[in-house]
């Protein structure tokens, strides 16, 4: 059992360390996030812990991925609870950069995926997948790992995710791993602690408007309209809900579908408002 965490904030000591990993031979998991973390979150860490030599975890509260109406001040934060759920979860090493360091006044770059980026998610939040691209390829410049671990939680982020080192050419395996849910089936999320008692009661409304929609699926519905009002009237039965979109795409090109088809897979995807609390989840289903 690790009993301490070697938490690193400079980008110089970041690059030394990773080059001499490298060069010892070893591989890395790099696992970013924002913190305040959960199962959902050490789920991906045990992933990366069993398939490399060493594991990095980031975390960092990245401002450019947050509009201005969002909720980047009142983002959960608990370091020092974070710190001890990674040394439970024997990670080696903490990557947490300073915001002036990553973004100094003079800053002027910025990655951007189109097309993917520009539907469901970036239709609500417009200048978010540009901050999360920019971000995690300032991130993966850090550390250059062999593997990165992503979680279905945020299936279209994986997707722009894919596409950008698809698109740039990083030498790095893209891994996702399945939604971590509580015993009630809402999916693990940071700003589930956002929710009053009744919210957290309502909420329960996206995992199971999912539900609803693979069971319509399984039986053989293939038009996605019905499927999706089926989950609209689910979702407007809650009184504190206020839908942004439910969809259902192909899983690999996350293009937005109008008929199910047999032998393919599909991602069916819901985000929603419990009142002020913005949440999203999703459900992959093959046929
Ligand atoms: P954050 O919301 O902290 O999530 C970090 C990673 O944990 C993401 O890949 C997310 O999909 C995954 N995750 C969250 N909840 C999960 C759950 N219930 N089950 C499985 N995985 C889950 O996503 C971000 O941070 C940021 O956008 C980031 C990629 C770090 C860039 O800033």
């Amino acid at each position: 059992m690790h009993q301490e965490l070697i938490t690193i904030s400079s980008i110089d000591e970041i690059h030394s360390l990773t080059n001499k990993i490298r060069k010892e031979g070893k591989s890395i998991g790099f696992v970013p996030t924002m913190g305040f973390l959960h199962d959902g979150h050490i789920s991906l860490i045990k992933e990366a812990k069993k398939n490399n030599d060493v594991t990095i975890v980031s975390i960092f509260v990245n401002p450019t991925q947050f509009s201005p109406t969002e909720d980047l001040a009142s983002y959960p934060r608990d370091l020092e609870k974070d710190k001890s759920l990674l040394i439970n979860a024997e990670v080696d090493y903490l990557f947490f950069p300073n915001t002036e360091d990553f973004y100094p006044n003079d800053f002027q770059t910025f990655v951007e995926v189109n097309k993917i980026s520009k539907i469901l998610e970036g239709e609500f939040r417009p200048t978010h997948f540009k901050g999360v691209t920019t971000v995690v390829a300032m991130l993966f410049n850090c550390i250059n790992p062999d593997n990165a671990y992503f979680g279905q939680k945020d299936a279209q982020q994986a997707a722009v995710i894919n596409q950008m080192v698809k698109d740039l050419k990083y030498d790095i395996k893209i891994n996702v791993s399945p939604i971590v849910r509580e015993n009630d089936g809402l999916a693990m999320s940071s700003r589930n602690v956002y929710l009053n008692e009744k919210e957290r009661k309502d909420a329960l409304v996206l995992s199971r408007s999912l539900s609803i929609a693979d069971e319509l699926i399984k039986n053989g519905e293939k038009n996605t309209t019905n499927i999706l009002n089926e989950m609209k009237k689910k979702i407007n039965s809650v009184e504190s809900s206020d839908l942004n979109y439910v969809s259902i795409v192909e899983a690999d090109s996350f293009t937005i579908i109008d008929t199910i088809e047999k032998g393919r897979s599909y991602y069916i995807l819901v985000a929603c408002k419990i009142g002020k609390t913005r949440l999203i989840d999703n459900k992959f289903v093959s046929i």
